[in-house]
């Protein structure tokens, strides 16, 4: 399908690796050119020549943490008339809600709430202006059903639903659409839990690590980031311009409700 966007410009945050990647690999296999981001300037640069490459799409790095103020800048000034922007960053650890002092709630919040409204409110008039806006954020399944450990990541990313559920529908008549994707359990390193990146994880071991992992969802396995990426392009083609506000659980059917 022609999603029929080429030629368009977008900013994927937190998207070197992972489902990020995902959704950069998907646009750009759309035509669209990107701004991708991460703090290790080494990794990054790897997945934008891969995506260069493979697609022939302009590539704009922008390397570090995107909560920073000033990677918010370098990100929206690389694409200064940005048609797309897929908002992503790394969750939090898992810890025992008692272990969170103030710091690390607000860290928190900052990196899944904050992070994402700031890049929001800088974009959103400018792409009213011109009539056409996409905005994607990746969130969790952990918005719909609380995962132990996790509940700071929740919190967060239920209060950002909640901020934009208005948002969304004050920009609808302008062809901007903001729509949340909720992950459930889809093959990353974040699945891995804690590694050191450079040691090759046993192949027998992580064949036994998905399939405990998976054996809850209905589909029988963990998702990849290149069909999460491709629920994002979608959502972000000319075809989803009457698709806005929801929530899409990604997850092979984890989330259960009849609704
Ligand atoms: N995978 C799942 O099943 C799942 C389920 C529910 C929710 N999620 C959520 O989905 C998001 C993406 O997860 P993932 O599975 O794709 O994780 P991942 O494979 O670990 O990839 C995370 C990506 O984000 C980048 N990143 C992390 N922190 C960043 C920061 N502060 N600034 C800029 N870039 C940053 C990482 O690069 P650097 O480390 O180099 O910065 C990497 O490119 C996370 O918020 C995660 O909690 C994932």
């Amino acid at each position: 399908m022609d999603l029929g966007i080429r030629g368009r410009k977008a900013i994927v945050c937190a998207s070197s690796k992972g489902l990020g990647k995902g959704c950069a690999a998907a646009l750009a296999e759309a035509g669209v050119d990107l701004v991708m981001n991460g703090r290790d300037a080494a990794v990054l640069s790897r997945a934008a020549a891969e995506l260069r490459e493979r697609f022939g799409v302009d590539v704009i790095e922008i390397a570090g943490d995107v909560a920073d103020p000033t990677v918010q800048r370098k990100l929206l000034s690389a694409a200064p008339n940005v048609d797309i922007l897929v908002n992503n960053n790394g969750g939090p650890p898992r810890r025992d809600f008692r272990e969170l002092d103030r710091a690390a709630i607000l860290q928190g919040v900052t990196n899944n709430l904050v992070t994402p409204f700031e890049l929001i409110k800088a974009v959103i008039d400018g792409m009213a202006a011109r009539g056409f806006g996409r905005i994607v954020n990746i969130t969790s399944l952990s918005v719909y059903v609380p995962i132990e450990g996790l509940d700071l990541s929740s919190a967060a990313r239920a209060g950002l639903t909640s901020f934009l559920s208005g948002i969304a529908r004050g920009v609808a008549e302008k062809n901007v659409t903001i729509n949340n994707l909720l992950p459930g359990k889809l093959d990353t390193d974040r699945l891995r839990g804690p590694h050191d990146p450079n040691v090759p994880e046993d192949p027998e071991a992580a064949g036994q690590r998905k399939a405990r992992l998976a054996a809850d969802v209905p589909a029988k396995r963990l998702g990849t980031p290149e069909e999460f990426g491709q629920v994002c392009a979608f959502l972000c083609s000319i075809h989803a311009g009457y698709l806005t506000g929801q929530n899409i659980p990604v997850d092979g059917g984890l989330y259960v409700s009849a609704f």
